[in-house]
């Protein structure tokens, strides 16, 4: 039986009225949604140091630019979502403790390596495109900070979505050698990034929950299967293989029958043995510690000025 309070809350939220920082809510209704800002704020992070690793690498001047201001909208991001989680009452200093603790998760997607200059168009194509599909809906969600947030977030990846398409393009016109790097991006890519939806809905044990709180306005599986529908006519325009060979439109359905997702992996990557888990948290580790004589320089001037002008 709902409490007075829960019911209005509810109703509240299925008549589509957002729900703010200071209104009443119910402590899970927090706990979810500080969970999945801060994972989500997290992964925003993380997310940029795979393509760090080619920033210095970029094949022209303008490719580097494109890169390095891709990767700083990702930065934005990632502060954006600390803001938005830091309205539901926890400290960006907690947040930060649990990432680079390993208790928080962050999207599997970023702890698989980047091998080639390739992997920077199958990145912005597959992973951002991906992200799009599930940020777009969020934009909408019921928690007014997060939904706001998600606004600039999207038009952003939207850049970042076809600023790696182009890449790809650039590939698949190029030489015989260049289109072979391209699919083999793809190749890597293609099932980890499905992953990024989540587990199947049967297994995925929060969806139910957020629903209800239309914090979730789709299911993981039905966003996963608007990724393929969204991705293999583009896979074809370029001239490349998606690595499914299950892969089949299904007419009576409208959309892409495809198939099986290697759960194991997507488990193991949680788990944190995937490729590159262990180096991406040592990175981002050493770069916080690497920051903290910026941060004292930021204190002490912020004490220098309350100082002064509790003196006048
Ligand atoms: N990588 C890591 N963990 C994942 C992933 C993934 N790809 N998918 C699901 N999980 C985790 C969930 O966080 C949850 O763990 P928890 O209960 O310990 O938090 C568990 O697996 C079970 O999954 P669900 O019950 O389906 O969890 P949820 O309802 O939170 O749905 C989803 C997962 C779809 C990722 C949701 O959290 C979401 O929409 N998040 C916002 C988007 C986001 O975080 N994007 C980050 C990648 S995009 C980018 O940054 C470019």
């Amino acid at each position: 039986e709902m409490a007075p309070e829960e019911r209005a809350f509810q109703q509240r939220i299925d008549e589509g009225i957002k729900i703010e920082a200071k209104d009443w809510m119910p402590e899970a209704y927090r706990k979810t949604l500080v969970r999945q800002i801060s994972q989500h704020a997290h992964s925003e992070i993380v997310g940029q140091l795979p393509e760090a690793n080619w920033v210095t690498r970029a094949p022209t001047l303008e490719r580097k630019a494109i890169l390095l201001a891709k990767i700083q909208d990702e930065a934005g991001h990632g502060l954006y979502l600390y803001s938005a989680a830091e309205t539901l009452g926890v400290s960006r200093d907690q947040l930060l403790g649990d990432l680079h603790s390993g208790k928080a998760k962050y999207s599997s997607i970023f702890n698989y390596p980047t091998l080639s200059w390739a992997d920077m168009g199958a990145i912005g194509w597959l992973v951002d495109g991906s992200a799009i599909i599930n940020q777009i809906p969020l934009c909408r969600c019921s928690y007014g900070p997060y939904a706001r947030a998600m606004v600039r977030v999207c038009k952003e990846e939207s850049f970042h979505a076809r600023q790696g398409y182009d890449i790809m393009m650039a590939l698949c016109r190029g030489t015989a050698e260049q289109k072979q790097m391209a699919q083999d991006a793809l190749n890597r890519w293609w099932w980890p990034a499905l992953m990024m939806f989540g587990p199947s809905d049967a297994a995925s044990v929060n969806s139910a929950q957020s629903a209800q709180w239309r914090i979730k306005l789709f299911s993981n599986d039905e966003l996963r299967q608007r990724m393929v529908d969204q991705t293999v006519p583009q896979a074809e325009y370029l001239g490349l293989t998606i690595p499914d060979p299950d892969l089949k439109w299904n007419e009576a359905k409208g959309s892409y029958d495809f198939g099986a997702i290697d759960w194991e992996e997507f488990n193991n990557v949680l788990r944190g043995n995937g490729p590159c888990n262990r180096q991406r948290l040592q990175v981002r580790k050493q770069a916080y510690d690497d920051g903290e004589w910026f941060r004292d320089g930021l204190q002490a001037h912020a004490d220098k000025h309350q100082g002064a002008r509790q003196a006048a």
